[in-house]
């Protein structure tokens, strides 16, 4: 028999309600924020990850689940934020619209190690801003994501937030970890050895201990941005302190992806253990440029699905209504029956059938496992007295209702 690949999910029945709880609420708050979704394709070329979040992020070194055939390399996409701008660039968006507000949700692929909150095929949901460099998006977008997480009842998060300034003040950031790392450099992992070599800014956000006690000792704070950069934090700040969203300001904060510019930001959670990160992003406002398009600020945010599952500890499952289950008793009631199930389906009314032609027992065990609250009973008897026997299976009781009334009734009952 064939096995799931490690590190993806059968997504079945018990769990279903939940994910489409998440999606339905997120949809309608998106649409509140005047936020339109899209649907990328879930493969790309793979010079536009390798573009976009950098060659030396561990992503694109490790992780990318790359497919190649004869003319062509792709690869299936590890997050969603580069997608969405080569779709803006490649749609002509840019020239049409300008200021674009997207949400999005779907599977993307990390060939990871899993483990808890870590898979290799694992849900975004994310949204991108993009024409927009003005503080009001970043404090937008951040109201945005703590809204979503209040909508799904999730509490014990904590959102952190850093700038990582301009080009030229992540380069100044970047010449200050490498003085202040140089001598301690024996001290690091291997990776960060190697990181120190490409992209020192990654050794910030190690999760090796020892990494982390150096990390601890640099006293870092915001002294690398430049005049604008430190006026544009500050208003990020001011707006956030003003919609009294709580935050922490974590100058270590660094993101994984070579993207981001200024505001970056992620949000914890409590309870997850290693992987406590339920969502994170920010500004990226050269990666448009880079890819072809014009100069335009851009930010957003994704969350991993699978982990604001496992954060939402409360009931958020939306209910369905009441199951009506029918039960025929021989072939003249076999026939009407089909036409009564097309009715109340089209009447709004949830309701199913045994295909089988089970006995009265038989099918009554399948509504009860089908967790029927109502059962119809539809023999010769009552077919000629053209009634049928309509059962509460909470209540325990049963009376017999007029086919002609089927519907009136089962509305009057049903729980939506
Ligand atoms: P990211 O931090 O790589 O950012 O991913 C966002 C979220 O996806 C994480 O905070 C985490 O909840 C979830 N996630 C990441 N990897 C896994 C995994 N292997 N298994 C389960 N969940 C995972 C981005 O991808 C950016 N594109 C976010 C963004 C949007 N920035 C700007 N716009």
């Amino acid at each position: 028999m064939f096995k799931r690949i490690p590190g993806t999910k059968d997504i079945l029945s018990d769990e279903i309600g939940r994910w489409q709880s998440i999606e339905d609420k997120a949809g309608a708050i998106f649409a509140l924020y005047n936020y339109c979704e899209v649907r990328p394709p879930v493969i790309e070329d793979v010079g536009l990850f390798q573009r976009s979040l950098g060659e030396s992020a561990e992503i694109v070194q490790k992780q990318m689940f790359v497919i190649k055939n004869a003319d062509s390399t792709y690869a299936l996409r590890p997050e969603g934020t580069a997608s969405i701008v080569r779709a803006y660039l490649e749609n002509n968006l840019d020239k049409n619209q300008g200021l674009v507000k997207f949400y999005y949700s779907g599977p993307m692929f990390r060939l990871e190690r899993p483990q808890r909150g870590r898979l290799r095929q694992f849900h975004h949901l994310g949204c991108e801003v993009i024409g927009s460099s003005s503080p009001k998006v970043d404090v937008e977008i951040i109201s945005l994501a703590d809204t979503l997480l209040k909508a799904f009842a999730i509490e014990d998060y904590h959102i952190q937030v850093n700038s990582l300034g301009c080009p030229k003040d992540k380069k100044a950031l970047s010449q200050f970890l490498n003085k202040a790392l140089e001598a301690k450099l024996p001290k690091l992992c291997p990776d960060c050895q190697e990181r120190f070599k490409r992209n020192v800014l990654r050794i910030l956000d190690c999760k090796n201990e020892a990494c982390k006690e150096v990390v601890a000792k640099l006293d870092l704070n915001n002294s690398h941005l430049c005049r604008d950069c430190q006026g544009h934090a500050q208003r990020v700040l001011a707006g956030l302190d003003f919609l009294k969203i709580k935050y922490l300001v974590n100058p270590y904060l660094v993101r994984g992806l070579d993207y981001y510019t200024r505001t970056v930001f992620e949000i914890k959670h409590d309870a997850l253990g290693a992987q406590d990160a339920i969502g994170a992003g920010g500004r990226y406002d050269n990666l448009v440029k880079e890819l072809g398009g014009p100069d335009c600020g851009a930010i957003g945010f994704a969350f991993g699905m699978e982990r604001l599952l496992l954060a939402a500890t409360k009931d958020i499952t939306i209910k369905n209504q009441d199951l009506t289950y029918l039960i025929t008793l021989g072939e003249a009631a076999e026939n009407e029956g089909l036409k009564i199930l097309n009715d109340l389906r089209r009447a709004g009314i949830r309701c199913d059938t045994d295909y089988e032609g089970k006995s009265l027992k038989g099918a009554m065990r399948q509504a009860n496992d089908a967790k029927a609250r109502y059962v119809l009973i539809l023999g010769d008897d009552e077919l000629k007295k053209r009634v049928i026997t309509l059962k509460d299976m909470q209540a325990s009781q049963q009376q017999e209702v007029p086919l002609d009334n089927l519907i009136t009734e089962l509305k009057k009952r049903v729980s939506n």
